[in-house]
């Protein structure tokens, strides 16, 4: 047996119920993995919603993202051993207990990550990863503009930016996260919800803008966006925490030779060889200190709806994660 936190149709935060389930046995090439931590992340109220891209089965066991020890091989299973810990991404199932799972999801952890810090980091690791690293090739005299810098992807970005030594300027949506912005590296942090952000930010260039703009908050920023770009300036929309962008206008983007795209990591990480790569270098990056995991809030499973409002409404700064 294990518990689940399950929901049997789509709503609010009332629709997850969390229950003892009957653990089946684990079938060729899987596992019964025991979790230590699952991430939870802004995009997991929407799924419970219905409204995320991705619409689950129901009944469904929400947690996209987990870590834990592995408890028990399924036939066939050779290239994993009982009490190795391990973690996986884009697997429905990790707000549990236990759960089985097959062995193509599965990165072992370098003994220098936890499970904690594996689910804290993880996907939001890999985000970085391609934002900064592939998308846009940053100069270190670049200055960039990384929007909820106190964020759980902004924070990692901040970090992940000051590291490759370019300046930050990061926006924040309330004066106690401002804290958090700068104690994330950013080396200018605007809050939008009290100055208009393009102002500030033209203000810090010299009227020159940024040459490239991180974007996870989406509708609400959009218009300062556009304004806030230098020539050719990328604008790099990878959320829409805020609500989704208006259609794009191509005389708005020729107005200054802008480059937009919307990114998605799954387009990043569609081989095994690439996501390899990608994991090694977050690991890199988290084994040698220059990436932290922030982990602010910690919720158990019992307390995931709370979990779900607070990152809804945008309570939480840093990272937020569920242990067992
Ligand atoms: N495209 C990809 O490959 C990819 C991969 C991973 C995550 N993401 C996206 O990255 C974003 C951040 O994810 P996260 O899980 O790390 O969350 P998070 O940054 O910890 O939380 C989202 C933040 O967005 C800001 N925000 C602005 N307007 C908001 C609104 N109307 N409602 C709620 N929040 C608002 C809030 O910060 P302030 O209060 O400071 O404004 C909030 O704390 C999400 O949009 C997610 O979908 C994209």
């Amino acid at each position: 047996m294990s518990k689940a936190a399950i929901i049997r149709r789509f709503g609010g935060p009332e629709v997850i119920s969390v229950e003892e389930v009957t653990l089946e046995k684990p079938g060729a090439r899987q596992v019964v993995l025991r979790h230590q931590a699952s991430a939870i992340h802004l995009a997991d109220p929407l799924m419970r919603e219905g409204l995320y891209y991705y619409k689950p089965e129901l009944p469904a066991v929400l947690g996209i993202e987990g870590a834990g020890i592995i408890e028990e091989l399924g036939p066939g299973v050779n290239d994993f051993k009982v009490g190795e810990t391990v973690s996986y991404r884009f697997s429905l199932g990790s707000y549990s207990e236990k759960r089985v799972i097959d062995t193509h999801h599965l990165q072992k952890l370098p003994n220098e990550i936890d499970a904690r810090v594996s689910v804290a980091i993880g996907t939001r690791g890999l985000t970085a990863q391609y934002l900064l690293r592939q998308l846009y090739p940053l100069k270190p005299e670049d200055i960039v503009l990384i929007h909820a810098a106190a964020g759980g992807m902004g924070g990692i970005l901040t970090q992940w930016a000051k590291h490759l030594g370019v300046i930050v300027i990061g926006t924040v949506g309330s004066k106690e996260k401002v804290k958090v912005a700068e104690l994330n590296g950013c080396d200018y942090v605007i809050n939008y919800n009290q100055d208009n952000f393009s102002d500030v930010v033209l203000d810090i260039t010299n009227n020159k803008g940024v040459p490239v703009v991180y974007d996870s908050v989406g509708l609400s920023a959009y218009k300062n966006n556009l304004k806030v770009l230098a020539p050719r300036g990328w604008f790099i929309n990878y959320g829409h925490s805020s609500g989704f962008l208006p259609s794009i206008d191509a005389m708005e983007l020729n107005s200054k030779s802008l480059v937009f795209t919307k990114a998605s990591l799954k387009d990043f990480n569609s081989t095994q060889e690439e996501n390899n790569r990608m994991i090694t270098e977050v690991n890199e990056m988290i084994i040698g200190g220059f990436i932290k995991a922030n982990i602010t809030h910690e919720y158990n499973l019992e307390e995931i709806g709370k979990a779900h409002e607070d990152i809804s409404n945008r309570k939480t700064n840093g990272t937020v994660i569920l242990t067992f």
